[in-house]
């Protein structure tokens, strides 16, 4: 255990917390921590195995039920005459099935306030539980212990423990060996490792560099299990989009850093953060997202849903939202995919408390980011943004999407048509781009798969004039969300975000956005 989770659990105990809530399923290690900083003698252990237990040898002193045990714990004073009493820490195992009868609550409410106002009575609660579950009417007793990953000195001492457990021949490790391992077993707990490295030494009898595939396997079946993140598989690349050059230029450039990490951290290159793109629906943005993952040499993509998240129990969000970072950073390198960030975070101070806390503890997070994880973010609306979110030292880059120009409408079309293996047939793309002002890049893709479908049905093939025709009597995006267009566009201009293209298409005139944003600034 690292000394920061020591100091805490310490200070936790100084300054008189009656609860303290451990998220961890690695019983041993939160034992011996335990022990560590109280000691064992003073401990009794409760679970729902062997009931009341003894810490140090693990037998059963009596199989009584949660409620029995804290009754008794309850009414028993400490008296002065034994300050120190076996039962002066009481750890509670995995009670997660149990804390949500009204008795073991309210004893577990009573208790917290013997111990805050009732000087006789020194007992403190530690629970130790494989999940976050935390009823309403005890969370302010509660203090979490959050127990953070190995760092890069607790790994080599966990390598350096295997080997001697399994009598490996330590010159046959090298060096360069650990150096080549160690990403791959960053972002894991303990436990994990451990596991990790019985496997890979299981495998071969022995460990080495090799062992990084396997490891890294192992990892992507994490990523699947933890049910927070969606491991997206896509085959779209940068070339399937058309258009906004300057946006794939600046990611080509973000990947050729990734190609090349662990040199471009050596030279002095800061780990690029990610990319946030604000634009219209429809235009590529999720797109983009995916076409980044393959650019970055096929790095998982690992997709968030806040939404998802929301839990029902105090700290039970935050838990799960410290659960997706912490594996992101295990999959590492990696995209971190939050598509239309707005819905998560537009309760964000307001009186959404837990959504607020998310945020902060998500912003923590980008700003102190030392991981190769790419946060790639997307928004659809940039009214409902957090300032925060856009402030220095989150994302590297801001952009804008607008609506296609007539030259990456031309593009779009040519991804399109290309996908239907119909790239040889003589298309005239500048007269489809100037039919189609106002289109977005969904628009397009449906006038070219409705296009398709008639001239099957009329046994023809694909051609300017059947694709004209479908473009006509499609209404697109600029007409059917005409205000919704307008008013991003004013907000592109207020908050100066870079665009995406390089001749971008405005539907307002510069002068109309300038005088929209005058009437807005003075509104507010
Ligand atoms: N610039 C583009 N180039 C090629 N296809 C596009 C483009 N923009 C949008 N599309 C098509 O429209 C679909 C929807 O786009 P999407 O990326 O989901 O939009 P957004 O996330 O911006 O709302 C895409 O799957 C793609 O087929
Ligand atoms: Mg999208």
């Amino acid at each position: 255990m690292n000394k920061r989770i020591i100091s805490s659990f310490q200070k936790m105990i100084d300054v008189n917390s009656p609860i303290i809530y451990i998220n961890d399923y690695d019983f041993v290690r939160i034992d011996e921590l335990i022990a560590n900083v109280i000691g064992s003698k003073n401990v009794i252990e409760w679970n729902p195995a062997t009931g009341s237990t003894n810490f140090i040898n693990k037998t059963s002193l009596a199989e009584i039920s949660l409620v029995d045990f804290l009754q008794s714990k309850y009414t028993q004073e400490i008296p002065k005459s034994a300050p120190n009493p076996e039962d002066s820490f009481i750890v509670l195992k995995e009670i997660q099935d149990y804390i949500d009868d009204p008795k073991v609550k309210t004893l577990l409410a009573l208790m917290s306030q013997r111990k805050l106002y009732d000087r006789k009575y020194e007992r403190t609660i530690i629970i130790v539980s494989s999940v976050i579950k935390v009823p309403h009417e005890i969370e302010k007793y509660v203090s979490f212990l959050e127990i953070d990953l190995p760092d890069q000195a607790e790994i080599d001492n966990l390598i350096d423990q295997h080997i001697a457990i399994n009598k490996y021949d330590k010159t046959k490790f090298t060096e360069e060996d650990r150096e080549k391992l160690m990403p791959s077993l960053k972002g894991m707990s303990a436990f994990e490792i451990d596991r990790m490295l019985d496997m890979a030494m299981s495998s071969n009898g022995s460990l080495s560099a090799d062992d990084r595939e396997m490891i890294l396997v192992q990892k992507k079946q994490m990523v699947k299990k933890s049910g927070v993140l969606e491991l997206i598989d896509t085959p779209e690349n940068i070339d399937s989009i058309g258009g906004v050059e300057i946006l794939k230029q600046y990611l080509k450039k973000k990947s050729g850093v990734y190609a090349k990490l662990p040199e471009a951290i050596k030279f002095g290159v800061a780990i690029p953060k990610g990319v946030f793109l604000v634009g219209m629906p429809g235009c590529g943005k999720s797109l983009c997202a995916k076409a980044t993952a393959a650019q970055f040499n096929n790095v998982p993509l690992l997709k968030m849903d806040m939404g998802s998240m929301m839990g029902k129990y105090v700290g039970e969000s935050e838990g799960n939202l410290r659960k997706a970072l912490r594996i992101a950073e295990a999959a590492a390198p990696c995209v971190l995919w939050i598509d239309e960030i707005e819905k998560a975070f537009s309760g964000v101070g307001g009186n959404n408390d837990i959504m607020t806390r998310m945020f902060g503890y998500f912003l923590s997070w980008m700003q102190e980011k030392k991981s190769a994880v790419y946060v790639f973010a997307t928004a659809n609306n940039a009214d409902k943004l957090p300032p925060e979110l856009k402030r220095k030292g989150r994302f590297d880059e801001i952009f804008c999407v607008n609506l296609p120009n007539a030259k990456e409408r031309e593009e779009i079309f040519k991804v399109h048509i290309g996908k239907k293996g119909r790239s040889a047939i003589r298309i005239d793309y500048k007269k489809l781009a100037d039919a189609t002002e106002g289109f977005n890049g969904a628009d397009i893709e449906s006038v070219i798969n409705e296009a398709m479908e008639s001239c099957f049905l009329d046994e023809t093939e694909l051609s300017t004039d059947s694709i004209l025709r479908v473009a006509r009597d499609t209404k697109s995006i600029s007409k059917s969300c005409k205000n919704q267009i307008e008013d991003m566009e004013v907000l592109f201009d207020e908050n100066d975000f870079t665009n995406a293209s390089q001749n971008p298409y405005w539907v307002l005139s510069k002068e109309e956005r300038n005088k929209r944003k005058k009437a807005r600034q003075q509104k507010v």
